[in-house]
């Protein structure tokens, strides 16, 4: 039987943009009840591309999906799952910023049918909080955390590592934190400032602020350390997990299990082929009012893309993937010393070979880049 699909759908509003994102976000309103309106039509244009298929698992990303009012996002869900044979028991995960955290919305959350949250907490430091113009502070998070908490719903938080001004010491805090906050899921991203030209401006002028990259690998080594001693798992690159509380949804990313992407800039991955919309939110309305999907990517995958992609996202999970599909592809490569590179990654311990399976180690991930893109 084939695995079951996932819906993901980018909510793209923010009542103000933080100093590192990149997403394709809005901080004016005045188009979301069109935008919605235009998910619905989405949902029903693809809803015959969805026939044969199950689903088990929505994911209400952004943007600030918690911003959206929750009676908007009732009706969203409802008609979502009236397009696409959910599951009983599907995971159904919204993403939201603490300041938006109270009891009423999350009664109306679960109402709605959400049953994990995904909360970007970023830091419990109100100095690195601040200078990334986040809107909430650490007893904001906290508080979040614990309004979310009392409901039973399944809780992921978010945490950045190299925020302006953070230090190796206030970075294991904060995972010390979480790890003790009741989450069951916590993902840890390095700060990109390549994102934004402000974020960069200010790293080269003000580069004392900033953790080096040896800091920076010692700071997620440990924080990994601190995670396994309680009780978390390291499932993927930049997430862990209590056994059993891996993000359903998201797996479907690294194990190329159809997904379909709904909402500005969303991708997917759908009957073999990798899509992706347009990332200007008029045009998405528009076009959606005219009655065209505004697809601005539709790539066939190559049974080759396939093999490699195989690879590339399958290595991002602890599990690793089959050594024969590594080593298929190594002897079939042109790359030029892919072969003699491979080897020296195993025996220095960045890559290991148990069990008929590869898998980075705990340090090979740190260098994963360098080693992912050899196979090309
Ligand atoms: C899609 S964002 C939206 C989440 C939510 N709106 C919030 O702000 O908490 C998901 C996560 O990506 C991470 N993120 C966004 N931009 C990043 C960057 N430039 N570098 C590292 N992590 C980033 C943050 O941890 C954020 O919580
Ligand atoms: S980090 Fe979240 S709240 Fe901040 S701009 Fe990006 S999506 Fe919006």
């Amino acid at each position: 039987m084939k695995a079951a699909a996932g819906v993901y759908v980018h909510l793209p509003y923010c009542r103000s943009r933080c100093g590192y994102c990149a997403f394709v976000v809005s901080t004016d309103d005045s188009s979301r009840d069109d935008y919605l309106a235009a998910l619905v039509r989405e949902a029903a244009i693809l809803e015959p591309e969805a026939e044969g298929f199950r689903f088990d698992s929505l994911y209400l990303g952004g943007g600030t999906p918690s911003l959206v009012p929750a009676d908007d996002l009732a009706r969203l869900v409802s008609e979502l799952r009236s397009r696409f044979p959910f599951e009983d028991g599907s995971e159904v995960t919204l993403e939201a910023n603490p300041e938006d955290v109270t009891g009423d919305r999350r009664d109306a959350w679960v109402a709605a049918g959400v049953n994990r949250v995904s909360v970007g907490v970023q830091s419990f430091d109100d100095g690195e909080l601040a200078a990334v113009g986040r809107r909430h502070d650490a007893a904001g998070a906290r508080r979040a955390l614990d309004t979310l908490g009392k409901a039973g719903l399944a809780l992921s938080a978010d945490l950045i590592l190299g925020l302006p001004g953070q230090t190796r010491e206030s970075f294991r805090r904060n995972v010390e934190e979480l790890a003790r906050a009741g989450v069951e899921h916590v993902s840890i991203y390095l700060l990109e400032t390549d994102k934004s030209r402000a974020m960069e401006e200010d790293q080269r002028a003000r580069p004392d602020r900033y953790l080096s990259d040896g800091d920076q690998a010692d700071a997620w080594l440990e924080a990994g350390e601190a995670l396994a001693h309680r009780g978390f798992e390291h499932y993927e690159i930049s997430n862990w997990a209590r056994p059993g509380r891996e993000a359903r949804h998201n797996v479907k990313y690294w194990t190329r299990t159809p997904t379909l992407g709904l909402g500005v800039s969303a991708h997917e991955f759908w009957s073999d082929r990798r899509r992706a919309n347009v990332s200007a939110l008029a045009q998405y309305v528009n076009r959606l009012f005219a009655g065209d999907r505004p697809v601005a990517l539709d790539d066939p995958v190559s049974p080759e893309t396939a093999a490699r992609e195989r690879i590339v996202l399958g290595l991002r999970l602890g599990a690793g993937v089959p050594a024969p599909e590594v080593e298929t592809w190594i002897a079939g490569s042109d790359e030029p010393l892919l072969a003699a590179d491979y080897e020296d990654w195993l025996e220095a311990g960045l890559l290991r070979r148990e069990n008929g399976r590869v898998r980075f180690t705990e340090r090979g991930f740190l260098l994963s880049n360098e080693v992912l893109c050899r196979f090309v």
